[in-house]
């Protein structure tokens, strides 16, 4: 059912509890290596300032449980966004209690405040209706642009809601809107195109995507489970021994459903995991049975770019080698371009590794949408509901 919208608000005049997602990459020297999911969030925060909102941000970084851990903090974050803006961000450092109502009590229409990292509490993991009601109690209205945390039932995202009239805002609607475009109406040829290390963490998403496209193009280090259950000798190359089964199980279902799960013809393999070690194509009826595979093979590349350019909807997770070594990052840098340069698709990534490939090649503007979601895209397509979504109220 269809979200309300920050657009359908009366916001005049209004505090306003945005519970952004604001869990960014930092560098070891504290600062913040990429700021896309603080800049996909300004157009929500623009159009609240715009209608004379007080804005109170809402964020958890990392994962300290429910203690305070000084790295975590938010500090940088609400200098980044105040740059950004070029607005001051008033930022607090506690997530409720006198202070932080005394502060919001004070501001003014137009104000910007962030409140510490709400992964501080340890309520902000147990669904707390305290917590939900004190964080309710700072505000008139709910907004959620916070797509990266939508599969987490975490107190600001699933309880703050059921007390305060709520609304979607403008990143978490084009997220929703191309996720479900991608799973609901997408034309075909629907490539998918799924790599990462192992097939455990993507069972279901496996089993959901075949139901649904044409062809799954497979790699990573998930391809050698694959390639072991068909009988190929696959030497030292990541398996999980007890997902055999599965992935046999998967084919099959492909085989059923008629689409085509392409695997690797050829892959690159090493005897050490470093770079600079030497390394060589082999097809896969010749892994020898000491070596690592590492990449995607030139054959491999040829076809999967050759699929990705015919398709009308490509959705893509996960690399296709070990890609923060160079020379094991051709087979993912090569489907990278070749996604990007079907210009005619609806291309969708999603997940850290990929994003961040992305960036790397400067792709960014060449995909039609590149999710700020690791986890949250991820379980969208497995055709879950994500309690982030399902809390905000439903359009009129
Ligand atoms: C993410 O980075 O995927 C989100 O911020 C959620 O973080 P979490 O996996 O720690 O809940």
């Amino acid at each position: 059912m269809a979200k309300r919208s920050i657009v359908d608000l009366d916001l005049e005049g209004k505090r306003v509890l945005l519970r952004v997602d604001y869990n960014v990459p930092m560098a070891k020297d504290g600062t913040i290596s990429d700021d896309k999911r603080i800049t996909e969030t300004l157009p929500t925060i623009r159009y609240l300032l715009e209608h004379h909102a007080t804005i109170i941000i809402v964020t958890h970084m990392g994962r300290p449980d429910g203690k305070i851990v000084e790295s975590l903090r938010l500090n940088k974050v609400a200098e980044c966004l105040s740059a950004l803006l070029q607005l001051p961000v008033k930022k607090l450092d506690s997530v409720v209690g006198p202070d932080v109502t005394q502060a919001v009590a004070d501001a003014s229409q137009g104000d910007i405040i962030m409140l510490e990292n709400v992964r501080f509490l340890k309520e902000e993991k147990t669904g707390s209706e305290e917590l939900a009601k004190q964080l309710a109690a700072l505000a008139d209205v709910y907004v959620d642009d916070a797509f990266a945390t939508a599969h987490r039932p975490d107190t600001s995202v699933a309880g703050v809601p059921q007390f305060l009239p709520s609304a979607a805002g403008f990143l978490l609607e084009k997220e929703i809107r191309v996720l479900e475009q991608v799973t609901t109406s997408a034309q075909r040829p629907f490539v998918a195109i799924l790599g990462g290390a192992k097939v455990s963490d993507k069972i279901t998403l496996i089993k959901n995507l075949v139901a649904k496209v044409d062809a799954v193009l497979v790699g990573g280090g998930m391809a050698f489970t694959f390639l072991k259950a068909m009988g190929y000798v696959v030497g030292f190359s990541l398996v999980e021994e007890d997902y055999l089964k599965v992935a046999e199980e998967i084919m099959e279902a492909a085989k059923v459903k008629g689409t085509r799960l392409v695997l690797p013809v050829d892959v690159i393999v090493t005897n050490e995991i470093k770079a600079g070690s030497s390394h060589r194509i082999v097809d896969i009826e010749e892994i020898p049975a000491d070596r690592i595979g590492v990449d995607i093979g030139p054959r491999t590349i040829e076809q999967f770019c050759a699929e990705v350019s015919a398709a009308r909807t490509v959705v893509w997770n996960g690399p296709m080698g070990i890609f923060e070594i160079p020379e094991f990052a051709l087979g993912t840098e090569a489907v990278a371009r070749a996604v990007a340069a079907n210009a005619d698709a609806l291309t969708v990534a999603g997940g850290g590794e990929t994003a961040s490939v992305i960036d790397a090649l400067n792709l960014q503007d060449k995909f039609k949408h590149v999710s700020t979601g690791g986890g949250a895209f991820l379980e969208y397509l497995e055709g879950k509901q994500l309690p982030g979504i399902e809390a905000i109220d439903s359009a009129d």
